[in-house]
């Protein structure tokens, strides 16, 4: 296809719209997205479908297949909605499902850019009638500060004990191709036994003793990482190659750009974090929107509300879910220092996570113009994304005229880790042919 049937016209479009402010720089978002093609893409529940089962005889006849590198999709095209309704509902790769969960989600994605910014926009329908907006709440219980509720995997959450509190959350994975097999078998490259919520989880003791993963990055349980870091065929989480190769990866380019919008510790800043996956899934370098709202060592709030900018020091749990009351702290905006004789009463909640724009900082506050809203059950997420962040180091740069692979996952209703859907790896054509492609504003 010709490059110009990708191509909207910015200035015909503008004449339409008296709002649309173009942001500095002449950059800005489509002042019209309904002009921008729109696919859906069809996320699924994988359950425990690991790197390592797909490259066992459980997976049958396709375990060879897989290892030589075939694609998913040469075997399993349009069968997404079948996969996931099957996996969700419990057995050999779900072995504790979630009651009533969805086994796909339909993910509409449209993709413009101009000289400077990628622009994409995600909508997605949501199982639960309210925005997953709130996450990792602490409350008094008339003398301490206890953590509630938590993601629907979890027993107390399962049982009723404990409310479901867990924020949404659309990833996005990118590979300029430098990622062996990502193109034909993409996220699941880097899902492997071990991982938290996976067959095969080691203990908390057993990863802070490893020589990498708990002596030098600091982490107590296994995440996202990819083969080429490990030694063995079976790239085992314990098996890492020595840091020297690991680095040598970097620099070449080895890894997979992972960034993560999401619903409760960035969308609030209008942010999106900003991290990739090689040996383990890191951060990029600098300061990202959120960190913790928690002294460790008394385990108290280190911020409350501004009650004079939003009404109260604390919510209670009812507001839960109440889209008048506030449900994140903003260092900037509506948090003034913890106050430990304000007079806690027994039931007042705390989020215990802190944000902030104005201190993110470096490649980890890339995605600085990410916007979600919820309306009538469905989320909408505009992201603007530097073509070229300028950090190599950690970021995939996209170049008008080439293709990508990316995948995509949402977290949706109240779920981490495996609880996701997610996506075959596409392609990304930015202003060329793609399974997704960019127009090109002008
Ligand atoms: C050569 C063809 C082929 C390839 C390539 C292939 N598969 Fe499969 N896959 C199959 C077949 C056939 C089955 C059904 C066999 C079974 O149920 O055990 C299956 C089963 C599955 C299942 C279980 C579905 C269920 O209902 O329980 C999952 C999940 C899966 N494949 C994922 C993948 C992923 C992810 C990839 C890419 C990394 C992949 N497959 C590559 C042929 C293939």
């Amino acid at each position: 296809m010709a490059t110009s049937a990708w191509k909207v016209s910015r200035r015909m479009a503008l004449a339409t719209l008296v709002a649309a402010v173009p942001t500095a720089a002449g950059s800005a978002p489509p002042p019209d997205w309904a002009a921008i093609p729109a696919q859906t893409v069809t996320l699924f529940y994988p359950g425990q479908a690991s790197y390592e089962w797909l490259r066992s005889p459980a997976h049958k006849r396709a375990n060879a297949k897989v290892q030589a590198g075939e694609a998913c999709v040469s075997c399993h095209e349009g069968e997404e909605a079948e996969i996931g309704g099957t996996i969700v509902k419990g057995g050999r790769l779900e072995p504790a499902p979630i009651a009533a969960k969805a086994g796909a989600i339909a993910l509409k994605v449209q993709a413009a850019h101009d000289d400077t910014n990628l622009y994409l926009r995600f909508q997605w329908q949501t199982q639960m009638a309210r925005a997953g907006q709130m996450h990792d709440y602490l409350m008094y219980d008339g003398e301490k500060w206890v953590f509630i509720g938590g993601p629907r995997s979890k027993e107390a959450v399962r049982s009723g004990a404990q409310p479901p509190l867990y924020e949404d959350r659309l990833s996005l994975m990118i590979d300029d191709g430098k990622v062996p097999l990502f193109a034909s078998q993409g996220c699941w490259l880097t899902c492997h036994t071990g991982m938290r919520d996976m067959a095969g989880e080691p203990t908390k003791e057993q990863v802070q003793a490893h020589p990498l993963i708990g002596q030098v990055h600091k982490e107590s349980d296994v995440r996202k990482y990819l083969p080429s870091t490990r030694t063995d065929a079976a790239a085992s989480w314990d098996k890492t190659r020595p840091a020297e190769e690991i680095a040598r990866l970097k620099e070449a380019g080895a890894f997979v750009d992972l960034m993560q919008w999401r619903g409760h510790r960035s969308n609030p800043v209008g942010m999106a974090d900003d991290g990739y996956v090689l040996d383990y899934r890191l951060a990029d370098a600098g300061k990202g929107p959120f960190t913790w709202n928690v002294d460790r060592k008394t385990m108290t709030p280190k911020f409350m509300f501004d009650a004079a900018k939003v009404g109260a020091k604390a919510l209670a749990l009812e507001d839960v879910g109440n889209a008048s009351k506030p449900y994140a702290l903003i260092r900037e905006d509506n948090a003034v220092a913890y106050d430990p004789a304000a007079g806690w009463k027994k039931g007042d909640v705390l989020p215990g996570r802190l944000l902030s724009r104005a201190d993110a900082s470096g490649s980890a506050a890339d995605n600085a113009d990410v916007r979600g809203a919820w309306v009538d059950g469905q989320w909408t997420v505009l992201w603007t994304r530097k073509l070229d962040t300028g950090h190599a180091a950690d970021d995939k740069a996209l170049k008008p005229g080439s293709v990508v692979n990316v995948g995509f996952a949402v977290h949706d209703d109240n779920v981490t880790t495996r609880f996701h859907h997610v996506s075959f790896p596409l392609t990304l054509g930015i202003g060329t042919q793609g399974t997704l492609s960019s127009v090109a504003l002008e």
